[in-house]
């Protein structure tokens, strides 16, 4: 779970954590700044994020997968459309992705960034350039596994071997490689093998399973994006 990560977290070795939640707050993240949006500010609470609204921002807000009724968007990355997000500062919350965002700062990471199925290409490269420690804090669903997240961490894993990287195999490591060489070669085995993970369940009855073959598409123009603490606010920007 997220609070249990930072038992693989060492100070002293300033490591750069990706958050990622898959479906969907890393993915709408990503793509709402892609299509055009100033900045995104992420925030933890409910209340934070109406108080956001009331002021007159567009905020986007998901609880149990749904809208939350104050906002004008939901966690679906095809609602953050650019005619509609460019150029403007957008507020998001989601129920369990943008916790991370602020557990990421709070164990001490030196670099945070949003990482996605949809981004991998880019996480890669710039993770290359970089050359720190990398922990995957993996979103998953109230402090439990989500099998989405688990498998882009050994995707993570692979795509830097794959690019002459050297990396300490954990038992973690291991495993979750071995998940994504098995399932995650093309875009349909993973989304048939991710259609049987809970949160696809829980996106399904909550009527959007549609978003699911979007999130789990590699698109090499998607943007790696880091996450920046600045006077309290936590902001993600081009
Ligand atoms: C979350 O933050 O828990 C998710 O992104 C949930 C969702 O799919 O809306």
């Amino acid at each position: 779970s997220a609070l249990q990560l930072p038992a693989y977290f060492k100070e002293d070795r300033q490591q750069t954590i990706i958050v990622v939640d898959v479906l969907r707050a890393s993915t709408t993240i990503t793509t709402a700044i892609y299509n055009g949006a100033k900045e995104m500010i992420v925030v933890e609470k409910l209340q934070e994020a109406m108080d956001y609204a009331e002021k007159g921002y567009l905020v986007g807000a998901e609880r149990k997968a749904l809208r939350c009724d104050f906002a004008r968007f939901g966690n679906s990355p095809y609602e953050y459309q650019p005619e509609i997000v460019h150029d403007k500062t957008l507020v998001f919350t989601t129920t369990n992705g943008t916790k991370c965002i602020e557990r990421a700062f709070s164990i001490g990471a030196k670099k945070v960034y949003i990482g996605g199925i949809i981004n991998l290409e880019q996480a890669t490269n710039q993770l290359l350039r970089d050359n720190n420690d990398i922990i995957v804090l993996a979103a998953g669903w109230n402090d439990t596994i989500g099998l989405e997240d688990c498998i882009y961490a050994g995707a993570i894993a692979e795509k830097l071997i794959q690019k002459g990287a050297i990396i300490e195999m954990s038992d973690g490591t291991f495993a979750m490689r071995e998940l994504w060489q098995i399932h995650g070669q093309n875009d349909q085995d993973l989304i048939k093998y991710i259609a049987n993970t809970e949160h696809y369940k829980r996106m399904k009855k909550a009527g959007v399973v549609g978003d699911v073959p979007y999130c789990l598409t590699q698109n090499d123009k998607m943007p790696f994006l880091e996450v920046r603490k600045e006077m309290g606010k936590y902001l993600c920007r081009m």
